[in-house]
């Protein structure tokens, strides 16, 4: 009954003291004057941006975000217990408005996203929950939206099981994906089932939308017309679940930059201390905002400053949603390259299907790792994807000039000096005649990269072409829009010859007819890895159980042997 909550109640969920945080809000290098009308300004242009629906049923990355930031900001975050029930749970909020959506999941806990009909819910909430009494000094006047449910709520035995449903917010474990993948009948189904298995889903999407909004309402105390986007993977459609949160704080609102301002005799009086340049700026900014979310931030733990960094970040672990968090600021090249993966993206449902797998593929046999080290990153392999893409016959999808070239007035971008350019409406951009499976272009994904001149040449999705290389890093693969950068710089000659010798490893399984064939299985059986499964296990185990064979064979014969079938293969091409 919703009194059982009444009784204990919501409490909110903070540390430290928010004071001296909340003083700093009226010394902000941005004093009320002026800020309102400058808010209002870029709320409207964002508005134009979330109200602009691509043709075809596909939504814009800006449609796309200016909806889920707005259902976040009606949304609050709760800790309850596994054992409450949600019929109550639910009464009980509602006493405060009408509740749009809500979910629960796990993660060092039970939570639940409850997304109300209107904001002034949220407020009628944060108004009647308790703050916590464990010591008055320890307590923050600081209402955030990250609350905890104190009781019971179903006042069953303690031994019951939950009968909440919970969403899961991790892929399914590698070994248990291998035996689903081996129940598909064909791979290009395996690919498929990978992906809709590893993609992010709905109620993940609205929850790094939702750690966003809370954290902007902490950076808020700075800049209170601040906004906090996530960018990569969490938003370009090549997300996993599991994969870090990337941020990206967002001044352009009140910075100028961007937005129209009034004509009038007064301006503000922009100033910083002690810096100069932009990347000083950055720094002080991540600094002071680092600073609050390690002192205040609910939930936000292991915080680190990587401020010296090429793009310095903010780094923490958001405990409630279980996210490794990434904040940064100034990094709107990289907002533009999220945008384009996923614009590509939209453009094919092969793009996707390939890139979850080779993710998949790679992070299976240690190509990527979550350790920052000389390994292929997944924005690496993802460009080397669509680089692949660009390069068949013909060409699945489209080159970046390609896109540039198709760019309205509006689109027109250039940052930093960098032309980041390139068209936004999807109905302009013809189709792909090809029609190649899944599984076709998985194995020539493997044989592109198996034989393709890493030591001379460059991989260019700009141009859609291969290019002399200009460094003498072992992969170069140029930025899209920083062109003159090289997007896998960290990646080393060790890691580099693994890449190409798994590559040319999974080519040959994945032409042996012993592997590529679907295995019959009986329901209740360990169904035999076939097809995509094989290449997701280590390679000795795949060897060992695929073929005979190739246990007598050895590995550089093998290689020999798909060397030869190329170059044979190639000179049918030609001929
Ligand atoms: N990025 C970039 N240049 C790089 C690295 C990253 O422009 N050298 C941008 C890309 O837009 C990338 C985003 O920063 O998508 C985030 O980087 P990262 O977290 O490394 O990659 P994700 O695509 O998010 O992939 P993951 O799932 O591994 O986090
Ligand atoms: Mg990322």
């Amino acid at each position: 009954m919703a009194s059982s909550f009444a009784v204990c109640g919501l409490h909110l969920r903070g540390r430290g003291s928010l004071v001296k945080c909340l003083q700093k809000v009226e010394t902000s290098l941005h004093r009320s004057i002026g800020t309102n009308v400058v808010a209002a300004q870029t709320e409207a242009t964002r508005k134009d941006e979330g109200d602009e629906k691509e043709k075809d049923g596909h939504k814009s990355l800006y449609a796309l975000q200016a909806e889920r930031q707005e259902q976040a900001e009606r949304s609050v975050l709760i800790s309850c217990h596994s054992r409450t029930n949600e019929k109550k749970f639910l009464k009980y909020l509602s006493r405060h408005g009408e509740i749009k959506k809500h979910f629960f999941y796990e993660s060092y806990g039970t939570y639940a996203v409850v997304e109300f009909a209107n904001q002034e819910s949220v407020a009628s909430l944060l108004e009647g929950a308790a703050i916590p009494s464990i010591s008055h000094e320890c307590t923050v006047p600081f209402k955030s939206r990250l609350l905890s449910l104190s009781n019971l709520g179903s006042g069953d035995s303690p031994n019951q099981k939950s009968g909440l449903q919970c969403q899961p917010q991790t892929t399914v474990p590698i070994n248990e994906l291998i035996q689903r993948l081996s129940r598909e009948e064909s791979i290009d189904q395996q690919i498929t089932f990978l992906t809709e298995a590893y993609q992010l889903t709905e109620e993940n999407s609205r929850l790094r939308f939702l750690v966003c909004s809370l954290l902007k309402d902490i950076a808020a105390a700075y800049f209170p017309e601040c906004i906090i986007k996530p960018f990569g993977s969490s938003v370009n459609g090549f997300g996993k679940l599991g994969c870090d949160l990337d941020m990206f704080l967002d001044l352009d609102g009140i910075s100028g930059r961007n937005v129209k301002m009034p004509k009038s005799g007064l301006s503000l009086e922009y100033q910083m201390k002690r810096a100069n340049s932009e990347r000083s700026v950055t720094q002080s900014i991540l600094s002071v905002i680092g600073e609050c979310v390690d002192q205040f931030g609910p939930g936000c733990v292991g915080v680190q400053k990587i401020l010296n960094a090429r793009c310095p970040l903010v780094r923490f672990a958001h405990q409630p949603s279980g996210f490794q968090c990434d904040l940064t600021a100034n990094n709107r090249v990289a907002m533009k390259s999220t945008e384009l993966l996923y614009l590509y993206g939209e453009l094919d449902p092969r793009v996707r299907c390939l890139v979850f797998t080779v993710r998949c593929w790679a992070r299976a046999h240690g190509v990527t790792s979550s350790i920052p080290g000389a390994w292929i990153t997944n924005f690496s392999l993802t460009v080397m994807v669509l680089f692949f893409l660009q390069r068949r016959s013909p060409p699945i999808i489209p080159t970046l000039d390609q896109l540039r070239d198709l760019a309205g007035p509006a689109d027109k971008s250039v940052i930093e000096g960098n032309d980041c350019t390139f068209v936004s409406d999807l109905s302009k951009i013809q189709l792909s005649s090809n029609t190649e499976t899944l599984e076709r272009l998985l194995c020539e994904f493997f044989e592109f990269y198996a034989t393709f001149t890493f030591s001379r040449r460059s991989i260019n999705i700009r141009k859609g072409k291969e290019q002399n290389k200009p460094e003498v890093a072992p992969l170069h693969i140029q930025n899209p829009f920083e062109t003159s950068l090289n997007v896998s710089k960290n990646v080393n000659a060790t890691q580099l010859d693994r890449f190409v010798a798994l590559c040319q490893e999974s080519a040959w399984l994945l032409q042996q007819s012993e592997t590529n064939t679907p295995k019959g299985h009986r329901e209740g059986n360990t169904p035999t890895p076939w097809g995509l499964a094989t290449i997701l296990l280590p390679l000795h185990v795949a060897g060992v159980k695929i073929s005979k064979k190739r246990r007598r064979e050895p590995a550089s014969d093998r290689i020999k042997g798909l060397l030869e079938s190329l170059k044979n293969k190639n000179q049918q091409k030609v001929s």
